[in-house]
C-alpha cells in the first residue's frame, strides 16, 4: 500500500515539474512529508548546468533565512533532494499556497539559480478540538429546540483536509446541527431534541467526532458531558396517602405518635420538604409536627372522651412551595380515668315505716364517661340494710326495700351505693343517701307494769297522790304522745272519778276523797293509756288501791250495855268455886289487825282479889271460892284496849251479886261502891251522875223521835244477825284460846243507836285473804317507805306495791 502511495507522490511531483519549466529559477511542487533523499528534480539538467562541473563549482543549496536545509544535491546526478523533514503545516500553516524558496549557488563563476518548491498538502492532519471533552450544565427545564454551541474541531489541514464533518453519537436528546462560519469553517451545535429530565438521568454522555474531507479521511473526537441541571420539577411526595396512628389518652407532652415522611426527587432548596399542617385549626394545636423531621407529637393534653380521633391534613413543601398532601389519622384509645358518678334521681324520704317489702324508695342512675369495658359499671349496695338494688333500665337501678322497716328499730339510714367500673385498674366512687323512716302509729302504749298497787293508808287528805303509772310509747311525736285516763267503773256503786283521778299528762293518781279502811280496804280500777295518733291505739291497766289500817277506832264494848244504858246485874252463886265463869265482857274493834286486837283488864274492883278477867277471852271468872265474909255486891271497872300505835280504849262496869236468890237483890241504886276500897269512888259518882244526865237526854231524845216516826217499827238490833242471848255476836272476832289472831274474820252489820259518832252504820261483809293479816300487822307504813321510797315523797302517799 506504502509503495503505490509513493508512486502516486512521485507523480504528481513530476506533473509540476513538467509544467513549470524555468531558466533561472525552477520551480517544483512536492507533496509535504516526502522522505528524505527522495529527489524533488534534477536541478542540473533542468538549469542546463554541466554536471561534471557541478562538485568543481561547489554547487549547493542555501536558503536566505532557513537555517534548515530542506534540499540539497546530489553533485553526481545533480538530483535536488529532500534533506530535511518537510511538513507544510509547520511552513505555511493554513496558508492556501505554501512555497519553500531556495537558491542553487555556483561558484566559478558565481551563478545563483532561485528555486521555489511548492508544497502541497496533504491528510496528514486528524480534525482535534481544544479538549477531551466538553461539559455542558443544562437546565432539565430547557425548552425542546434549544441550542447549544460545541467547540469547532481544528484540522491543521487545509482545504478539503480540513474539518469538512460532524457527527454525533447517538443518544436520546440531542440532535446535531452543523453550520459553517466565515472562511468555511466547520462547527456543530446540540439541538434539544427531547426534554430533559434530571431524575431520569443526571449526566448525559455521547461523543462527537469530526471529520475531514481528506483522503483517506481523518476524524477526531471530542466527549461530550451533559449535566442535567435539576429544575424543581418535582413535588414532595409522602410515603402514605394516609397515615394511621393510635394513642391512647392523658398520653404525656412530646410522645411521639408517628413519623410522616415525603420525599423530593428535586435537589437542593428544591428537594428540602417542611412538613406542616394543612390549616390550623383547634384539633391540630394537639399536635404538632415537626418541619424538618415530619415528627407528629403531642403537644396537649388528650382526653378520649372530648374527642376519640383526629383527622388532620398534612403538607409537605418544597423550599420553592411545591406542596404536597396527606391525611393524618389519630385514633386515640381509651385509658379508664373516669370514676362511674353516681346520680340520685329520685328520692323518697321519708318513707313510710309501713311500705311492704319491695317497695320502690329510690332511683338511682350511674354514669361513666370511658367507654367499652371502662365504662361498665356494676353498682352495689353494703349488705347491713334492708335495701337492695334491683337494676332497670341501662345504667338506672332502683333502690327497693328487702324487708320491713320499723322506725322505732332504725330511724335513719345511710344507705352507701358502690359503683365500680370494669377496667384495668378498676374505679369506683360511692354516695351515701341518707333516707330517714317516717313514723306510723303502730305501737299502742305499753304500761311499764302488768299491773299497778297502790297502798294508802286511811284518813289520807283528799287530793294526795297515790301512785303513778307509766305507759311508754315509741312512736314519733303524738303518735307516741301518752295521756292516762281513768276507765269509768263503779266502785261500791260510786263512779271511779269520785274516788280517783289520774293525770293525763303524768299518769299520777291521786285521791279524790279520804278513804276510810273500815268502809273498804281495796278497790280496783283501770287505767288507761292512749296515744294521740289518729286512729288512736291504747292499752289499759289494773291499779288496785290497798288502803291500810289506822288505829283510828277504839274498841267497842258490847256487853255489858254501855255505861248509862242500863246497870246489869249479874248473879255470882255464893257456892262458885275459885275459876268458875261469872261473866264475859264483849268487845269489837272496827279496826283490823293490831288496831283490833282487844285486851282486857280490870283496872278496879271492890274486892280486887276475887275476880280475875281473861286477858283476851275478856271472860270473868273468880280467882278463889267465895266465902260468906265476901261482900254481896261487888263490882267490876274492866278496861278494853286494842293494840294500836297509840292504842285506843273503852271502860265499862260490871256489877256483880253474890246470891243465891234474885229476891236477895238489894234495890240497884242501893248498889254502891265501897267508900274505902277506891279512890274511883268519887269518879265514879261523877261519872255515874252524867251517864244518868245522859242517859235522861237519851230517853227524851228516843221519846221524841219515837212520837215523830211513830209507824216506824223501831229496832233495837237490824242487822242481819241479832246478837244472840250469850250477848256474843256470830262471827265476831275473837281471841281464841291460844290468844293468837285468826287470820281471817268477819265484821257482819250491826246496827245500834249507838252512843257515838263514829258508831259503824256499814260494814260490809269482807273477807280478807287478799290481805293476809300477818302481813299487813309486820309492816308498819315507814317500812315500806323504806322499800318503794321512790313511789311518792309525800308522807301523806301509801306506797305503791306491785302485787303482780
Ligand atoms: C348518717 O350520716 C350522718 C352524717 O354523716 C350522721 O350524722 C348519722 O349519724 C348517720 N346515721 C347513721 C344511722 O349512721
Ligand atoms: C303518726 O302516724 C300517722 C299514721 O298512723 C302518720 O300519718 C303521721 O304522720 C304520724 N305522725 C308523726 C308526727 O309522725
Ligand atoms: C283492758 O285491756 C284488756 C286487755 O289488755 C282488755 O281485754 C279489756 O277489754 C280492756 N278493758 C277496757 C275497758 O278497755
Amino acid at each position: 500500500m506504502g509503495c503505490s502511495r509513493f508512486a502516486l507522490l512521485y507523480g504528481v511531483a513530476f506533473i509540476f515539474l513538467g509544467l513549470h519549466p524555468g531558466y533561472g529559477d525552477v520551480s517544483y511542487s512536492i507533496p509535504e512529508e516526502m522522505k528524505r533523499g527522495s529527489v524533488i528534480g534534477n536541478i542540473a539538467k533542468d538549469l542546463g548546468l554541466d554536471l561534471g562541473r557541478l562538485s568543481a563549482r561547489k554547487a549547493r543549496i542555501d536558503t536566505e533565512d532557513n537555517v534548515v536545509k530542506y534540499c540539497g544535491v546530489n553533485l553526481n546526478t545533480g538530483d535536488l533532494i529532500v534533506q530535511e523533514r518537510i511538513d507544510r503545516e509547520g511552513l505555511c500553516a493554513k496558508k492556501a499556497s505554501c512555497v519553500l524558496k531556495q537558491e542553487l549557488v555556483l561558484e566559478n563563476p558565481l551563478e545563483l539559480h532561485r528555486i521555489n518548491i511548492r508544497v502541497q498538502d496533504i491528510n496528514d492532519n486528524s480534525p482535534q478540538f481544544k479538549e477531551e471533552s466538553l461539559h455542558f450544565e443544562i437546565r432539565e427545564s430547557a425548552d425542546k429546540g434549544e441550542r447549544f454551541q460545541l467547540d469547532e474541531a481544528h484540522d491543521g489541514d487545509i482545504g478539503e483536509n480540513a474539518v469538512q464533518s460532524y457527527t454525533l453519537q447517538e443518544n436520546d436528546h440531542f440532535k446535531l446541527n452543523v453550520k459553517t462560519k466565515g472562511g468555511d469553517r466547520k462547527y456543530g451545535e446540540l439541538v434539544l431534541d427531547k426534554e430533559l429530565d434530571r431524575e431520569g438521568k443526571k449526566e448525559i454522555m455521547f461523543v462527537l467526532t469530526a471529520f475531514d474531507g481528506g483522503s483517506p479521511q481523518r476524524s477526531g473526537t471530542v466527549v461530550i458531558h451533559v449535566t442535567v441541571l435539576d429544575a424543581n420539577d418535582n413535588v414532595p411526595v409522602f410515603s402514605q396517602a394516609v397515615y394511621e396512628a393510635s394513642l391512647p389518652e392523658n398520653s404525656p407532652q412530646d410522645t411521639l405518635v408517628i413519623r410522616v415522611s415525603a420525599t423530593d426527587a428535586d435537589e437542593g432548596i428544591n428537594g428540602e420538604v417542611t412538613y406542616g399542617f394543612d390549616h390550623v385549626s383547634d384539633e391540630n394545636q394537639v399536635f404538632s409536627l415537626d418541619p424538618k423531621t415530619g415528627e407528629v407529637k403531642v403537644a396537649r393534653y388528650i382526653d378520649y372522651e372530648k374527642e376519640s380521633s383526629y383527622e388532620m391534613q398534612i403538607s409537605a413543601k418544597d423550599g420553592l412551595g411545591l406542596a404536597s398532601y396527606a391525611t393524618l389519622l389519630i385514633e386515640i384509645t381509651d385509658i379508664n380515668d373516669n370514676a362511674p358518678v353516681i346520680y340520685l334521681k329520685s328520692l323518697t324520704n321519708p318513707i313510710p315505716e309501713n311500705v311492704s317489702p319491695g317497695a320502690e324508695v329510690g332511683i338511682i342512675n350511674v354514669q361513666d364517661r370511658d367507654s367499652e369495658t371502662n365504662g361498665q359499671v356494676r353498682c352495689s349496695i353494703q349488705q347491713n340494710v334492708p335495701f337492695k338494688l334491683v337494676p332497670s333500665i341501662k345504667n338506672y337501678y332502683s333502690l327497693v326495700t328487702t324487708g320491713q322497716l320499723d322506725r322505732e328499730l332504725v330511724s335513719d339510714y345511710n344507705i352507701t351505693i358502690t359503683a365500680t367500673d370494669e377496667g384495668s385498674p378498676p374505679l369506683s366512687s360511692s354516695k351515701t343517701v341518707q333516707l330517714s323512716v317516717a313514723d306510723i302509729n303502730d305501737n299502742a302504749p305499753v304500761f311499764e307494769e302488768q299491773s299497778y298497787s297502790a297502798y294508802v293508808t286511811e284518813n289520807n287528805k283528799p287530793g294526795s297522790t297515790l301512785c303513778s303509772v307509766t305507759a311508754q310509747d315509741p312512736d314519733w311525736r303524738q303518735n307516741g304522745t301518752v295521756i292516762y285516763s281513768l276507765l269509768p267503773g263503779e266502785v261500791n256503786g260510786a263512779p271511779v272519778s269520785s274516788y280517783l283521778s289520774v293525770n293525763g299528762d303524768t299518769g299520777v293518781i291521786h285521791a279524790v276523797r279520804t278513804f276510810d279502811y273500815e268502809q273498804f280496804r281495796s278497790f280496783k280500777v283501770h287505767v288507761m293509756a292512749r296515744d294521740n295518733g289518729s286512729p288512736p291505739l291504747s292499752s289499759n291497766v289494773t291499779v288496785s288501791v290497798f288502803i291500810s289500817d289506822v288505829n283510828d277506832n277504839s274498841p267497842q264494848i258490847l256487853y255489858p250495855a254501855p255505861e248509862g244504858n242500863s246497870f246489869m246485874t249479874e248473879l255470882v252463886p255464893k257456892a262458885a268455886h275459885g275459876g268458875s265463869l261469872v261473866s264475859k265482857v264483849i268487845a269489837v274493834d272496827a279496826d283490823s289487825g293490831q288496831n283490833a286486837w282487844l285486851s282486857y283488864h280490870i283496872v278496879k274492883s271492890t274486892d280486887p282479889g276475887l275476880f280475875t278477867i281473861g286477858l283476851h277471852s275478856g271472860e270473868i271468872r273468880t280467882q278463889r271460892d267465895i266465902s260468906e265474909s265476901d261482900s254481896m255486891k261487888q263490882n267490876l271497872v274492866v278496861s278494853v284496849k286494842d293494840n294500836g300505835q297509840p292504842s285506843l280504849s273503852a271502860t265499862c262496869s260490871m256489877y256483880l251479886l253474890i246470891s243465891d236468890n234474885l229476891a236477895e237483890v238489894p234495890e240497884l241504886k242501893d248498889i254502891s261502891y265501897d267508900e274505902k276500897n277506891s279512890k274511883l269512888t268519887s269518879y265514879l259518882i261523877i261519872a255515874l251522875v252524867s251517864v244518868s244526865t245522859f242517859f235522861l237526854t237519851f230517853i227524851i231524845i228516843i221519846l221524841g223521835v219515837r212520837f215523830c216516826n211513830r209507824r216506824k217499827p223501831r229496832l233495837l238490833f237490824d242487822g242481819a244477825v241479832a246478837i244472840p242471848s250469850a250477848y256474843l255476836p256470830p262471827n265476831y272476832a275473837d281471841v281464841d284460846g291460844t290468844g293468837t289472831l285468826r287470820s281471817a274474820y268477819n265484821y257482819d252489820a250491826y246496827l245500834t243507836t249507838g252512843s257515838r259518832t263514829s258508831d259503824f252504820k256499814f260494814v260490809s261483809s269482807f273477807n280478807d285473804n287478799t290481805l293476809p293479816a300477818d302481813q299487813t300487822l309486820r309492816k308498819s307504813p315507814s317500812d315500806f317507805a323504806e322499800v318503794f321510797g321512790d313511789c311518792d315523797s309525800s308522807p301523806e302517799v301509801g306506797p305503791c306495791i306491785i302485787s303482780s
